[in-house]
C-alpha cells in the first residue's frame, strides 16, 4: 500500500549562509524523499527558515536593515543554494510567517488552557544601555575558574567550564560594552516534567534511533526540567497572547515552523489535507531530519508540545552526525568553512551528493568530508565504474545500429543487476546510503567485468560478429539503466540526462529489470568529467579569502596621523566616466577590463578588480568616479592607465556611481 509521508529537514537561522555542514542533512533528507517518490509513495517536502530571535535581531541593528529586510535576504540566498544542490523542496517558508503565528499562539493557548503554562519571575543580566536583557551568548567575562578573558556568559573556551553568566569575573554586554545589571522579570514556563510519562512511553516507539537512547536516558534520569518558553521585548519574533511585551522563546515556534510551511503549502494545494496530516489519528508518516546537537528540541520539546495540544507527533526523528572538513571542525578563523555557494563556484553538487551518500549510515555518528577522498571517490565510482559503462558501448549502438538496441541480452549479468534492488531499497528506506552506494558499485563492477571479457572494441572489428556486439552493448546499456535507477535518489540531474540519452520515461524502482529490447536510443554526450584537483586548490583559496576578508577590521575613524591637508587632497584628480566596455580578463578572477569615456580626457584602459561583484554587461553605460591622474601601471594583462573609486565592507564590492545629470569628464571634489 502507498504510505503518505511528511518530511522536513531542521530549519536554518536566517542570519547566516548555507554552509556544507547544513548540506548533509537536506542532500541527506532530499535523497530520501527521492527514494520514496520512486518506490511510489505520496511525500510532502517542507522546510523554512528559522526567521526568530535575538542574534537576528542584533545582526539586522548592526547592518541598519530591519530584521524582515536580514531575514528576506538570507531565505533567497538559501533558497537559491539548495536548489542548486538538486534539494527540491515542495515548499520553503519562513517561521516569520502568519501561518506560522497562528499555529503558534494556538498551541500555546491549548497548553495554557490544560494548564501546562506557568508564570514566575526570573533574575537576568540587563543591558541598561540598551535596554534588553541579555542572552548568555550576549554577555562576556574572564572564566570564573581559570580566569581567561574574553569568554561567553555560558561556557569557557579555554577550559571548558560551564557556568551561569553571574559567575563571569567583571562581565560585559558584547550589545554595548557596559557592564549588565541584574533585574527581575516575568517569565513563562512549559511544564515539560507532567509529560514525563507519555514522553517514556512515546520514545519507546522507535521514534529515535538506538544510538540516541542512552542520551535521552541521561535526560530523564537527570529529571526533566520547566522550559522558559518566554523572552522579554525587544525581541524579534511572536507576541505571546495575552502577555504584552512577552515574546515566544524562538525554539518555541521554530518546529512548528515545520506545520507552518506544510499550512502554507496545503493553501495553495487542494490534494493536501493538513489536519488529516497532523491528526491525532493520522494515517500519515511525519519525519524530521536533524543533526545531534538538537536533539532535546525534537524528541522531547515537541513531542510534549504536539501531545498537549492535541495533535499527532512524529514518526520518526532521524539525527544524524556533523560533518567535519578534513578531519576538522569547520572554522570561521581558519578559512575551512565553505559555503554552499564557495563550493559551487568552483565545483559541481552532484558529486558531493554522491560523496555524502557514500558516508551516511543512517548513525550519528560525524562524518568527515576529506577532500582527497572526495575526488578519488568520485573519479573512481561515478567516472570510472559507473558513466565508463555507457562511454565504452553507446558509440557501437548509434554508429552500427542506428542507435537502436538489440532484442537479445546476456540474462544472467542483468540478473545481477536488477537482483540487488530489493536490498538497494531497502538499505535506502533505513537511511543507510552508504550500503546502497556500495551495492550499486558492486554490481557496476560485475558489469565493467563483463565489458572488460567481452571486449566490444575487438568484437566491432570482426563483420561476423554484429550479432555479438549488439548484444553486448544492449545488455551493458540496460544494466546502466538500473545502475542509474538505483543512484537517482543521489543524482537527479544525471537521471534526467540518462533518461534524456537512453529516450525513456522517468525512472522509477519499477523500471528496474525491464526490458529495453528495440529501443531506439540518442547519441551519447559525456555525462560527467573527472574533478581535477585545482578545482578543490580554487574552493579553497576563496574559503580562505572569505575568511581574511571578514578578519579586516571594521572601518574605524580616522586618526590624527593618517590625517592628510587639503592640498593632498585637491592633488587627486578625481572624474566622473562613463564605462565604454568591459570585459572579463582571462587568467585573472578578479579582474575586470573596462574602457573608460572620461570626456575632455579621452577613453582610458582600466583594470578593475570588481569580476565578483558585476557582470561586465551591467557596467557597460554605467557612470563611475575614475583617479585620472593616478601614474599608469603596467601589468601583466596591459597597461592600467587610472582607477575605478569602489566601496568594500568585506563582503561586497560597490563601484561609486554619481547621480544622474553627471557627464564624462566633469571633475569631482
Ligand atoms: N534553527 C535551528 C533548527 C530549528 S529546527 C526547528 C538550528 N539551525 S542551524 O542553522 O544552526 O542548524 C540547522 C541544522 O544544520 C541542524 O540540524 C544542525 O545540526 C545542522 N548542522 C549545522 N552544522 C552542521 C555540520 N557541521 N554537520 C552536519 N550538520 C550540521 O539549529
Ligand atoms: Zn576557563
Amino acid at each position: 500500500m502507498s504510505r503518505t509521508l511528511f518530511v522536513t529537514s531542521a530549519l536554518p537561522y536566517a542570519n547566516g549562509p548555507i554552509h556544507l555542514g547544513h548540506m548533509v542533512e537536506h542532500v541527506q533528507s532530499d535523497t530520501w524523499v527521492r527514494y520514496q517518490r520512486m518506490a511510489g509513495n505520496t511525500v510532502t517536502y517542507c522546510c523554512a527558515d528559522d526567521a526568530h530571535g535575538s542574534g537576528i535581531m542584533l545582526k539586522a541593528e548592526a547592518e541598519g536593515v530591519t530584521p524582515e529586510q536580514l531575514i528576506g535576504r538570507f531565505k533567497d540566498e538559501h533558497l537559491r543554494d539548495f536548489v542548486d544542490f538538486g534539494v527540491k523542496y515542495d515548499n520553503y517558508h519562513s517561521t516569520h510567517s502568519d501561518e506560522n503565528r497562528e499555529l503558534s499562539s494556538l498551541i500555546y493557548r491549548r497548553l495554557r488552557d490544560a494548564g501546562l503554562i506557568e508564570s514566575r519571575a526570573v533574575e537576568q543580566a540587563f543591558d541598561t544601555k540598551r535596554g534588553m536583557f541579555l542572552p548568555d551568548r550576549f554577555i562576556k567575562g574572564s572564566c570564573p575558574t581559570c580566569k581567561t578573558p574574553d569568554q561567553y556568559g555560558d561556557n569557557c573556551e579555554a577550559c571548558g567550564a560551564t557556568y551561569r553568566p553571574t559567575d563571569l569575573i567583571n562581565p560585559i554586554s558584547v550589545v554595548s560594552g557596559e557592564a549588565p545589571v541584574q533585574k527581575s522579570s516575568e517569565h513563562f514556563f512549559f511544564r515539560l516534567p507532567a509529560m514525563e510519562a507519555y514522553l517514556k512511553d512515546f520514545l519507546q516507539s522507535g521514534v529515535v534511533q538506538d544510538s540516541v537512547a542512552p542520551k535521552l536516558a541521561e535526560w530523564f534520569k537527570a529529571g526533566l526540567k520547566d522550559w522558559d518558553i518566554s523572552r522579554d521585548a525587544p525581541y524579534f519574533g511572536f507576541e505571546i497572547p495575552d502577555a504584552p511585551g512577552k515574546y515566544f522563546y524562538v525554539w518555541v515556534d521554530a518546529p512548528v515552523g515545520y506545520m507552518a510551511s506544510l499550512k502554507h503549502l496545503a493553501a495553495r494545494d487542494p490534494n493536501l489535507d493538513f489536519d488529516a496530516i497532523w491528526a491525532k489519528d493520522s494515517q500519515a508518516e511525519v519525519y524530521h531530519f536533524i543533526g545531534k546537537d538538537i536533539i532535546y528540541f525534537h524528541a522531547l520539546f515537541w513531542p510534549a508540545m504536539l501531545e498537549a495540544a492535541g495533535f499527532r507527533s512524529p514518526t520518526g526523528v532521524f539525527a544524524h552526525g556533523m560533518i567535519t572538513l578534513n578531519g576538522e571542525k569547520m572554522s570561521k578563523s581558519r578559512g575551512t568553512f565553505i559555503t554552499a555557494r564557495t563550493w559551487l563556484d568552483h565545483l559541481p553538487a552532484e558529486p558531493l551528493r554522491y560523496f555524502y551518500a557514500s558516508r551516511i549510515t543512517g548513525s550519528i555518528e560525524d562524518m568527515d568530508l576529506g577532500l582527497q577522498d572526495f575526488v578519488q571517490i568520485v573519479n573512481a565510482d561515478l567516472v570510472g565504474k559507473y558513466v565508463n559503462i555507457a562511454s565504452r558501448t553507446a558509440n557501437f549502438i548509434s554508429k552500427r545500429f542506428g542507435g537502436v538496441l538489440g532484442t537479445s541480452v546476456d540474462t544472467a549479468v542483468l540478473e545481477q543487476v536488477s537482483g540487488v534492488a530489493d536490498d538497494i531499497a531497502d538499505a535506502y528506506e533505513a537511511r543507510n546510503f552508504a550500503k546502497a552506494t556500495r551495492l550499486t558499485m558492486a554490481a557496476a563492477d560485475v558489469v565493467n567485468g563483463y565489458i572488460a571479457e567481452q571486449q566490444p572494441w575487438v568484437i566491432a572489428k570482426d563483420e561476423a560478429r554484429t550479432d555479438d556486439l549488439q548484444r553486448v552493448c544492449t545488455t551493458a546499456l540496460t544494466a546502466f539503466r538500473d545502475l542509474s535507477a538505483y543512484l537517482k535518489p543521489v543524482l537527479p540531474q544525471m537521471a534526467l540526462q540518462v533518461e534524456a540519452f537512453l529516450n525513456i520515461e522517468p525512472l522509477h524502482w519499477g523500471s528496474i529489470g525491464q526490458s529495453l529490447a528495440g529501443q531506439r536510443i540518442n547519441k551519447f554526450k559525456p555525462l560527467m568529467t573527472r574533478i581535477e584537483d585545482k578545482q578543490i586548490e580554487a574552493m579553497q583559496a576563496a574559503a580562505k579569502a572569505m575568511a581574511d576578508a571578514a578578519k579586516t577590521p571594521a572601518p574605524s575613524k580616522p586618526q590624527d596621523d593618517d590625517m592628510i591637508s587639503i592640498d593632498d587632497f585637491m592633488k587627486v584628480d578625481l572624474r566622473v566616466a562613463r564605462v565604454a566596455e568591459a570585459n572579463p580578463v582571462e587568467g585573472a578572477d578578479k579582474l575586470l577590463q573596462l574602457t573608460l569615456d572620461v570626456g575632455e580626457l579621452g577613453t582610458r584602459n582600466v583594470f578593475a578588480g570588481i569580476k565578483s561583484a558585476y557582470a561586465p554587461e551591467d557596467l557597460v553605460g554605467k557612470l563611475v568616479v575614475v583617479v585620472a591622474n593616478l601614474a599608469p601601471r603596467k601589468m601583466r594583462f596591459g597597461l592600467s592607465e587610472g582607477m575605478v573609486i569602489a566601496a568594500g565592507n568585506g563582503e561586497g564590492i560597490y563601484v561609486v556611481s554619481p547621480d544622474n545629470g553627471a557627464t564624462p569628464g566633469s571633475r569631482v571634489k
